[in-house]
């Protein structure tokens, strides 16, 4: 037996391939360990997407270094390997500035591991594999192993629609889908070990598209999975959102009535300057198609303030369209010049403290409409689905249909299913509620 430790930073899709490296490393014998300490094998799995993503990494990799050497010390040996978007576009970088890296890996390789593994094992040199190869991953990856309750599913892979300030299109490479007898075929054995909500992930996941279809029918295949209790995907982009999808969100009652579905800005200007490919009255518009199509959906978004030439008249735009949509939930970021981005090399950047400013502003409004909406929710009887313990003893914790947390005092034996509850309080991320004596779902 070895130990294997994985580290992972970024989205849910790096969550789901960090398990997946796992999947690969087990039938060498690595079994997943919770502490880097001792450990034969280190991934550390990156993220690229904001802020100082490099330093971060190296910052990380020095305290790895050290716990490599005591391994040595002991006799041991830690290979160490960093994964995922840093590794993508960082590369040799890495290997010039942390020579003791054994392995550098972009998110497209990871099921060749075995073979880097090996060669790591042999070789004084360390082992590099970036390049986009020909052949699809998932075709050589095992089986995933048991999730639990949840589980994620990746469907789509890539981006191809090369927004001003994104890395994502570098890093993960041309948008790519999944066929839906393989996405079926893993959703089965995910419900078959137990799992009843899946999360179908993609950076454009409704980009998915199949031979019979869209996102939209994919959706309809699973939800006749028996046992499948909750359907969710996750990151949408607004071009993508098509009738079939929003009408599955009336049709289908598995799938949640909630959408991340971020749109950045409200500014037709600042949109066009992002490459959006859509503008402010596009997204409003697909909100009411969405809210037609199921009245309690949702909605969550992501927000960039301090984009190059934005004006304070474009940060009015993205206040008024918050006010307008009302969000549920949402995330909001100062711009941040990302290497080998168009937006990174415009000239007219805007100062920090005034990025630092606007997104205060932001994140206040943001704020108060998710406390609005968590206060909105009291009194109602909700399906919540229970997946574990929660903070004190004799709680459990489990999700609404709007993804907030819910906790309630209650027993262990309702993990895993999904049970009315009434809403009692809500707290400023969670809601509290007590069990409603009567079994919805079994
Ligand atoms: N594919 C998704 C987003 C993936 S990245 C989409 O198109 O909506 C997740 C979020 O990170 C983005 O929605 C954006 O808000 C934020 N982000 C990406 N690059 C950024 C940058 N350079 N600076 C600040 N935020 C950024
Ligand atoms: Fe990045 Fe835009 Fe692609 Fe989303 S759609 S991953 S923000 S380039
Ligand atoms: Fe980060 Fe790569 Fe995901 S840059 S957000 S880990 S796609």
């Amino acid at each position: 037996m070895k130990r294997l430790h994985v580290i992972t930073w970024g989205c849910q899709m790096n969550m789901y391939d960090s398990g997946r490296m796992a999947d690969v490393l087990a039938p060498l014998g690595y079994v997943p360990t919770p502490m880097p300490d001792g450990a034969d094998m280190v991934i550390l799995n990156t993220c690229h997407i904001r802020d100082k993503a490099a330093e971060k990494v190296f910052s990380e990799l020095g305290r790895l270094r050290r716990l490599q050497e005591q391994r040595a010390a002991d006799g041991g040996r830690m290979i160490l390997a960093v994964a995922g978007c840093v590794a993508q576009a960082e590369g040799e970088q890495i290997l010039a500035r942390a020579p003791y890296v054994d392995i550098v890996l972009g998110p497209q390789t990871y099921h060749r591991l075995p073979e880097m593994v090996a060669r790591a094992a042999l070789a004084g040199g360390a082992v590099i594999e970036t390049d986009f190869p020909v052949e699809d991953k998932f075709d050589f990856l095992p089986d995933a192993a048991p999730q639990g309750i949840t589980a994620f599913l990746t469907i789509q892979e890539g981006c191809d629609k090369f927004c001003s300030f994104c890395v994502v299109p570098y890093t993960r490479g041309a948008e790519q889908s999944r066929p839906a007898t393989a996405v079926i075929a893993e959703a089965c054995r995910l419900v078959a070990q137990g799992t009843r909500e899946i999360t179908l992930l993609g950076q454009n996941v409704n980009a998915w598209h199949g031979e019979a279809g869209g996102l939209g029918r994919l959706l309809h295949d699973l939800a006749e999975l028996p046992g499948l209790l909750r359907l969710r995907y996750t990151t949408s982009h607004p071009r993508d959102m098509d009738d079939d999808l929003i009408a599955a969100h009336r049709d289908l009652p598995s799938l949640m009535p909630f959408l991340h579905l971020p749109v950045q800005s409200g500014s037709d200007r600042m949109l066009k300057a992002m490459n959006r490919g859509h503008t402010a009255a596009d997204y409003l518009g697909t909100v009411e198609k969405l809210r037609s199509a199921r009245p309690d959906i949702a909605l969550s978004s992501d927000f960039i303030v301090g984009h190059p030439g934005e004006s304070e008249a474009d940060f009015q735009a993205t206040l008024a369209l918050v006010r307008e949509v009302r969000f549920a939930q949402a995330f909001s970021f100062k711009y941040s010049p990302r290497p080998g981005t168009p937006a990174a090399v415009t000239p007219d950047q805007i100062p920090e403290p005034e990025k630092e400013r606007r997104l205060t502003e932001l994140q206040a409004l943001l704020r108060d409409q998710q406390a609005r909406f968590n206060a909105g929710c009291v009194g109602l009887r909700l399906p919540v689905l229970f997946t574990g313990p929660g903070r004190h003893p004799g709680q459990i914790a489990g999700r609404s249909p709007f993804l907030q947390p819910v906790h309630i005092t209650g027993s262990d034996n309702l993990i895993g299913n999904e049970f009315p509850v009434q809403i009692a309080a809500a707290l400023p991320n969670s809601l509290s509620a007590t069990l409603v004596e009567e079994r919805v779902c079994a």
